[in-house]
């Protein structure tokens, strides 16, 4: 296997100076599917699920995909034959899972806003439990439930206000944040979930945010969450199991994350000194399985000094990466091919930009690359929320993704066309 000499991207590295997908040349690729394209090592994804399959190995515990992360089929089925369960947040994601061979009774539900008709269809194919975010909904749910003849396995997110340190936008476990709810009115919603038809509580669950990169506000989560099973289970209501939410941070530029085996170490300890370590346990990580999986690799369109900045017009946008115009979020960007030895002095301080019409479409800024038209850049860490969150804005069709195992690259989703995208539509 490759030492990688890009770090945080194992299995993603020059081999003769050409930059590598495991055994596959991104060049080869960027030539035979054209760019903008993501590839993805399959590899990376099951050493990233292997991490945490070990950190909990010999407890009673299930690793849920946060498959917001990236939902593409392949990867699904990837996960779902590596005996994976799905944290959904939609009807949509539910349909994904169901296609890629997901089991049904490996699914749990997050999110805030769940309709009664996702409500339906998750009773009706018969997930394993429905992470219910406030006190109306649970009322609904019972009500779906009860009128169906089911019974609604649920656990309600607890929002611990616990600060993660992370990006605001995806920090959720603080008070102000819509999701969850609040610690103090937590032991009053599960004996109101309790007494009402058609629902079983079954868990406990909370998500303080993503791109988490100390271990601390985990652990802290972690004991507001205890004391509440305590709390909850002196009202005679018993939690069979505990969900922590979602997985690690990754590598994008200078953070280094914990590893999963270390997370799950501490958190596991903390739960045996607290005596709940034979709980049922469950983690919904995304990112940290996918995210430095992937890579986008996109063509140098055009080269734009000027006085104040130097464009490089790239191929890719921010309809395919939307992080950095989202989150001001940093992504690697290296070239494909190395730059030959005694190049170096011709690099230059660029605005990595793409196509849309907008400023804000930019993926990297002050970036240092000796480049020229037609050259190839590979955007880094992009396996997680990049693909995913791709949009049409300037009626640009969503990338192709290639799946590389080994020497083998299998392309695993088409390249999205006008006429795909006009597909629903009519004139008037
Ligand atoms: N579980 C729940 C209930 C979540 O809301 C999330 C992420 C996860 C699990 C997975 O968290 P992870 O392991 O990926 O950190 N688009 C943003 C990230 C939004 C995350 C939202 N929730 C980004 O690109 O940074």
């Amino acid at each position: 296997m490759n030492t990688s000499d890009l770090p945080g991207h194992p299995f993603i590295a020059y081999q003769d100076g050409q930059l590598c997908v495991e055994g596959v040349r991104l060049a080869d690729l960027a030539r035979e599917h054209s760019t903008p394209l993501f590839v993805y090592s399959q590899a990376s994804m099951l050493a990233a699920l292997a991490a945490y399959q070990k950190g909990f190995a010999g407890r009673k515990a299930q690793i849920c995909y946060a498959m917001k992360a990236n939902s593409s089929l392949s990867i699904l089925q990837l996960f779902a034959q590596a005996g994976c369960g799905f944290d959904i947040v939609s009807g949509g994601e539910l349909e994904r899972v169901l296609a890629a061979g997901g089991s049904p009774s490996k699914i749990i539900f997050s999110g805030v806003g769940k309709t009664r008709t996702e409500m339906r269809h998750a009773l009706e194919v018969g997930i394993q439990c429905f992470n219910v975010e406030s006190e109306e909904e649970l009322d609904v749910l019972s009500a779906v439930a009860a009128s169906m003849g089911k019974v609604a396995p649920v656990s309600i997110r607890v929002n611990p206000n616990v600060d993660p340190k992370t990006h605001p936008y995806i920090s959720t476990g603080l008070k102000g944040n819509k999701f969850g709810v609040a610690h103090e009115r937590t032991v009053p919603v599960y004996q109101h979930a309790a007494s009402l038809p058609g629902l079983k509580v079954v868990g406990i669950d909370c998500h303080i945010g993503s791109q988490i990169t100390t271990i601390a506000p985990y652990l802290d989560a972690m004991d507001r969450v205890l004391d509440l099973v305590a709390a909850i289970e002196a009202q005679g209501i018993p939690i069979e199991h505990i969900d922590f939410g979602g997985g690690l941070g990754i590598h994008y530029e200078d953070t280094q994350p914990p590893k999963a085996d270390d997370l799950w170490q501490q958190l596991l300890s903390k739960l045996d000194t607290r005596g709940y370590g034979q709980r049922h346990l469950m983690i919904e990580p995304g990112r940290s399985l996918v995210g430095n999986a992937g890579v986008c690799i996109t063509e140098v369109l055009y080269l734009k000094p000027s006085e104040q900045k130097n464009f490089c017009i790239v191929d890719a946008a921010m309809n395919d990466l939307p992080r950095p115009a989202m989150y001001q979020a940093f992504h690697g960007i290296v070239p494909v091919q190395a730059q030959a030895t005694g190049t170096e002095g011709a690099a230059l301080t660029y605005e990595v930009v793409g196509p849309v019409c907008e400023s804000g479409d930019w993926l990297g800024h002050d970036r240092d690359l000796n480049v020229k038209s037609g050259d190839l850049l590979a955007v880094l860490s992009a396996g997680a929320y990049c693909m995913s969150m791709a949009s049409n804005y300037n009626t640009r069709g969503r990338s192709a993704e290639v799946m590389v195992d080994g020497s083998q690259a299998k392309l695993i989703r088409e390249r999205e066309t006008a006429a795909d995208q006009m597909l629903r539509e009519k004139l008037i």
